[in-house]
């Protein structure tokens, strides 16, 4: 039995032959995928939308400080007020992704997603309207909601594509939520063009452009089903979930459907829930809890926001003529090496693949630093930083883009884990946050040397990765734990029947 397709997680597996399976799939089912991938979009889109027009906004906050203190903004100040507005988003990130379990239960999660559109409105609003009330303020407050609505979505989306998604398509939808990141990524990127929207004038609609799938949302959800498994499993009403299961298989034969939902929700109850505190005591979690806070760290640290949040600044310092077109080349590369790691991930193992990611990231970053110290002296360098940055990117979509995500879910059984994914969530968003935060500050004191800071970090996680992390391609729960119980070289007794309850659920059917 495989146990990873049966959690409300489902970033876990990824099917792509299933794509071909076209006989699931249903008018119903593409326009309830389709609508819910929407807050993908958005997310993708604010993580990208701050990288092109920054110089702009800057003159922005430069002009507005004028007409406030009638004397230029002190370049520290730029700064800081720049660095806030692109790092607070992931604070609201932060936020977001902890109150997911407010909402998911009780609204149901097609009304969630729906409610999660008023934050997209406000944010739309404060941010569109900055300019004109001349308040960086609200610029700030807006990109605070945004990134509350991102932290939920991220929530929100996988888990109803989850739900909806027939068992043979399931892997494959799932990942629509990691394309959906990338093309918003991507649009950003094209709509900051200069002479679409990244200029003096349009960039309040850039930023307030979020407004416009939240509407496009908020019209389509009510012709959404609910998830079959909350009216199933949550509110016990069955002929409803029976009758939407009906309409997105497009059949009338749906038992085997309600008697998946059920089998699943006995295995949850069998298994207790373990909480965030009881995570970090049990020594039985420690070693994978460490393994998962240490692989989201890797992704974000590996530098991949520094270059989303700042790569126009970044290729303008090395010398390259057409910044935002270069920045749009790394959305492109980003987008193709996506599909590219769909194909790739499920056969290859994790642990593999992760190190080839960071050590190609880790080779890239060095490449691009010496690129950018000589382009002075030769300006045919700047190429280089181009490629490779590219380069960079696609090494990130390979490994430590999609395989955290994939490892943790693969290392803790139902009852953990919903409690690894908070804490794994929140280290990520975290380090999101410092990396947005602080590579500015670094950049100023390092010049052309930031990145090695990055291959340092990279050269670091690669070493943990090496020693510490197990492959879990292929493995059951049981034999991942014994694997950590025996690098931990202690004996069977830390673990009494009571614990041997949460190692996993395979053993157990
Ligand atoms: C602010 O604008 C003025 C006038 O356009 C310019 O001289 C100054 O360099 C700008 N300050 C910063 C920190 O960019």
């Amino acid at each position: 039995m495989d146990s990873n397709r049966k959690g409300p997680v489902i970033c876990t597996k990824i099917h792509l032959s299933s794509i071909f399976c076209l006989q699931h799939m249903t008018v119903q089912l593409m326009l309830a995928v389709g609508t819910a991938v929407i807050g993908s979009l958005q997310f993708g889109y604010n993580t990208g939308v701050i990288n092109a027009p920054q110089a702009t906004i800057e003159g922005f906050l430069n002009e507005t400080w004028y007409d406030r203190y009638s004397e230029h903004i002190p370049p520290n100040s730029l700064t800081t007020l720049w660095a806030i507005s692109v790092a607070i988003f992931s604070v609201g990130g932060i936020f977001g992704s902890f109150s997911v379990g407010l909402f998911v239960n009780r609204l149901g999660r097609r009304n969630s997603m729906l409610v999660a559109n008023i934050l997209a409105f406000v944010a739309a609003a404060l941010m569109g309207f900055s300019k004109l009330a001349a308040s960086w303020e609200m610029l700030i407050i807006g990109r605070l909601v945004v990134g509350l609505y991102s932290g939920l979505s991220t929530g929100f989306v996988p888990m109803y594509v989850g739900e909806i998604a027939p068992t043979a398509l399931r892997g494959a939808l799932g990942t629509l939520h990691q394309l959906g990141i990338v093309v918003g990524i991507l649009m950003a990127q094209i709509l900051g063009i200069e002479s679409i929207m990244g200029n003096a004038t349009m960039w309040p609609f850039l930023l307030g452009f979020t407004f416009i799938p939240a509407v496009i949302q908020c019209a389509l959800l009510p012709f959404c089903p609910e998830s079959p498994r909350f009216l199933l499993i949550i509110q016990n009403e069955e002929n409803k979930a029976k009758t939407v299961l009906k309409k997105l298989r497009g059949t009338d034969d749906v038992g085997d459907d309600i008697q998946e939902m059920k089998e699943e929700s006995r295995q949850m109850m069998r298994e207790k829930k373990v909480t965030i505190l009881e995570l970090f005591r049990s020594p039985l979690y420690r070693q994978p809890l460490l393994v998962a806070i240490m692989l989201q760290l890797s992704q974000q640290f590996s530098g991949i926001n520094a270059v989303f949040y700042y790569s126009t600044s970044i290729f303008k310092k090395a010398g390259v003529s057409q910044p935002v077109y270069a920045t749009i080349g790394a959305g492109v590369v980003n987008t193709v090496f996506t599909i590219v790691s769909l194909f790739v991930v499920e056969r290859a193992g994790r642990r593999s693949l992760h190190l080839i990611g960071l050590m190609g990231m880790a080779v890239s970053a060095v490449c691009m630093t010496i690129a950018m110290a000589l382009t002075e002296q030769i300006p045919a360098l700047s190429y280089v930083s181009i490629v490779a940055i590219f380069v960079f990117v696609a090494f990130f979509e390979i490994g430590p883009g999609p395989i955290p995500w994939f490892i943790v879910a693969e290392l803790f059984s139902q009852g953990p884990r919903p409690a690894a994914f908070a804490v794994a969530g929140f280290s990520n968003w975290t380090a999101n946050f410092i990396v947005g935060m602080c590579f500015q500050y670094v950049e100023q004191l390092t010049g052309p040397y930031v990145f090695i800071i990055f291959t340092v970090l990279l050269l670091i996680f690669f070493i943990f990765t090496y020693f510490k992390v197990p492959e879990t391609k292929g493995r059951t729960f049981d034999e991942i734990s014994a694997g950590f119980r025996q690098n931990a070289g202690s004996g069977a007794e830390k673990y009494g029947p009571h614990d041997h309850n949460m190692l996993g659920t395979d053993s157990q059917l």
